[in-house]
């Protein structure tokens, strides 16, 4: 029998490395996406992948991808929330715009698809919802709090959702991964930049070296750590397991993250400040 999938932000990164390895696979996918070039690149790939139109957060764009879903099927055997952005700055000055921003996609755009698609995925035996979380949702990284409590918000209201619908026949995992070399760090670069044009002139001042930490932190990212290809593994490990974790770590940093999330706040906040300060000293 068929498995549909359906894949949101798979027009780069670890969607569409994903959408490739469930195609090649045999899974049946729908690969979310926003433009008409990353329809026809990704329906290039692999003749099990069907691209549609998505912008999670969107309400006329869900219903519209749900329609043309539905013109194949009316079963999905899994979802996996992808679609993410990365937004960095300090709490103190931070424009809240930019944190509602972070949250639309990250988590009200996964509640969204989840919502919509349920009727899908109740239909099938043993259903599941991956959300690609991030080791982020430990909460250890300053100047990247949009970012890093939109993930913890994340697993925190799929947690609810399957201790609340109790629907035996669905399985909810999160895949936390380390750095992962993709395109998010660049166009987080360029939020950044952006961010730093909305700050007062206080706020430019008072985290001017942080700022540029951030920024080289992030640019060295995009080309070190995992390979998209190692996530996708890790989805297909999920949707295969009988019995799957309800959460992953992927990468030697992510099982780093929450080990020191383990320890008692005070000392959790002196690692962070040290580690910051001292890779600050050392820019
Ligand atoms: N890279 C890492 O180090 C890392 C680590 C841990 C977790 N993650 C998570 O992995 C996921 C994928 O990120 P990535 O690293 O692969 O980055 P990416 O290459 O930038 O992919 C992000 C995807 O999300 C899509 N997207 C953004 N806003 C959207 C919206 N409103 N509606 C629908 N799609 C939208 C993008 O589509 P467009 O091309 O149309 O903008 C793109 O396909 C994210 O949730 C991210 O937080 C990444």
């Amino acid at each position: 029998m068929e498995k549909y999938v359906l894949i949101t932000g798979a027009s780069s990164g670890l969607g569409k490395e994903t959408a490739k390895k469930l195609a090649k696979e045999g899974f049946k996918v729908f690969a979310g996406v926003r433009k008409e070039e990353d329809k026809l690149t990704l329906e290039a790939l692999n003749h099990n992948i069907t691209a549609i139109f998505l912008d999670v957060t969107e309400e006329q764009s869900l219903n519209s991808a749900a329609e043309e879903i539905a013109k194949t099927t009316d079963t999905l055997f899994a979802l996996v929330n992808n679609a993410g952005i990365a937004i960095g700055g300090p709490v103190e000055y931070i424009p809240v715009d930019l944190l509602k921003k972070q949250f639309d996609v990250n988590v009200f755009g996964a509640i969204q698809c989840a919502q919509k698609f349920l009727p899908f995925l109740k239909k099938s035996d043993d259903a599941r919802i991956v959300n690609i979380s991030s080791m982020a949702s430990y909460g250890i990284f300053p100047f990247v709090s949009p970012y890093c409590v939109s993930k913890k918000s994340l697993d925190m209201f799929f947690n609810f959702l399957l201790i609340e619908a109790k629907l035996k026949n669905l399985k909810i995992i999160s895949i936390k991964p380390g750095v992962v070399a993709t395109p998010i760090w660049e166009k987080s670069v360029n939020f950044c930049e952006q961010n730093l044009e909305h700050l007062c002139e206080e706020g430019k001042k008072k985290y001017k070296k942080e700022f540029e930490f951030l920024m080289k932190n992030a640019r060295s990212n995009t080309d070190k750590g995992l390979k998209p290809q190692d996530i996708a593994d890790t989805v297909y490990k999920a949707l295969c397991a009988k019995r799957p974790k309800q959460s992953y770590n992927v990468g030697k940093d992510s099982y780093f993250a929450r080990f020191v999330s383990l320890l008692p706040q005070g000392v959790t906040n002196f690692c962070i400040k040290t580690a910051l300060s001292k890779r600050i000293k050392n820019l």
